[in-house]
This record gives C-alpha cells, structure tokens and sequence, in this order.
C-alpha cells in the first residue's frame, strides 16, 4: 500500500509542475502573442508611429504611410502587404525587411500590418 502511496505522490507532483512551468514560460515572454506588435514598435513605428498612422516626420507628406485609412498603393491583400514588407519600395524611404527579420518576424508583423488596417488595433501610447 506505500507503495501505492509514493506512486501517488509522485504523481501529483508532477502534474503540479505542467502549470507552473507554462506560468513561468508565460511571464518569461516565450509567448509569441505580441510579436507582431513587437516588431513593429521596433522596426516599424518610427516612421509608421506606433497607431500605424504615419504622424512621422519622416513619413510626412506620404499618404502611403498611413497604414489605417484604407488607402493602399501597393495593394491591400494580405500578400501585396507581405511583399512589400519583405521587398521595400524603392521609391520611397519604405525598406526591404527580408533580410532583417526571420520569415516568423515578417508573418508576425504583417499580421499586425492587416489589423492596423481593420483599425481594431486600440491606440498606443
Ligand atoms: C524609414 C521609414 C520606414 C520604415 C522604417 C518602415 N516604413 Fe513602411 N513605408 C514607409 C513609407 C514612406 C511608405 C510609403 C510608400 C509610398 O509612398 O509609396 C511605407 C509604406 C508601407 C506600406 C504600404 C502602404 C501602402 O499604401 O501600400 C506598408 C504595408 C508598410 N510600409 C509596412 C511597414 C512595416 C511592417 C514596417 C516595419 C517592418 C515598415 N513599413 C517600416 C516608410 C517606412
């Protein structure tokens, strides 16, 4: 019957440990939840700003840097943005990223991109 009992114990134990370690994952960032918005407060909002909405100086007098208005040059479905993203406008300050973010980074921030879009994005400060 301990025998039973240490079986038990053990048990328990370890399925104690399966939410603590998720706790500590989550509270560590391992979390990939926010990487879109991430990326962009990086690499993205000092010419978009953080609300997508180019009030920039270095975006200013570019209507095509607004990424809220609905207003696409280059094209509003999800492949056009990624391509763009990835390839940069040559005519523009608009950089190339592929070279700069891993192929997760560049899904994660265009996904932001398309939300930015939808205006379901809640101001940032
Ligand atoms: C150096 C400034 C700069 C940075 C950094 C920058 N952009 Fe841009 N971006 C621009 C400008 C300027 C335009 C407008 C291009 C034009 O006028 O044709 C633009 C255009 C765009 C467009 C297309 C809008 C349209 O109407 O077709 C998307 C999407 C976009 N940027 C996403 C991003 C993302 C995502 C990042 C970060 C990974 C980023 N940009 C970083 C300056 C920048």
């Amino acid at each position: 019957m301990a025998a039973m009992k240490q079986k038990l114990l053990f048990f328990q134990r370890h399925l104690l440990a399966v939410p603590v370690v998720c706790l500590i994952l989550t509270a560590g960032g391992c979390t990939k939840k926010n990487a879109g918005s991430e990326v962009f407060k990086k690499k993205c909002a000092s010419c978009h700003g953080l609300d997508g909405k180019a009030k920039t100086k270095l975006a200013q007098g570019r209507p095509f840097a607004d990424l809220t208005d609905g207003k696409w040059s280059h094209g509003s479905d999800r492949e056009s943005v990624f391509k763009l993203v990835a390839d940069g406008d040559p005519k523009s300050p608009m950089p190339p990223f592929r070279e700069r973010l891993s192929p997760e980074e560049l899904n994660a921030v265009v996904d932001h991109v398309m939300k930015l879009a939808q205006g379901t994005v809640p101001p940032q400060k």
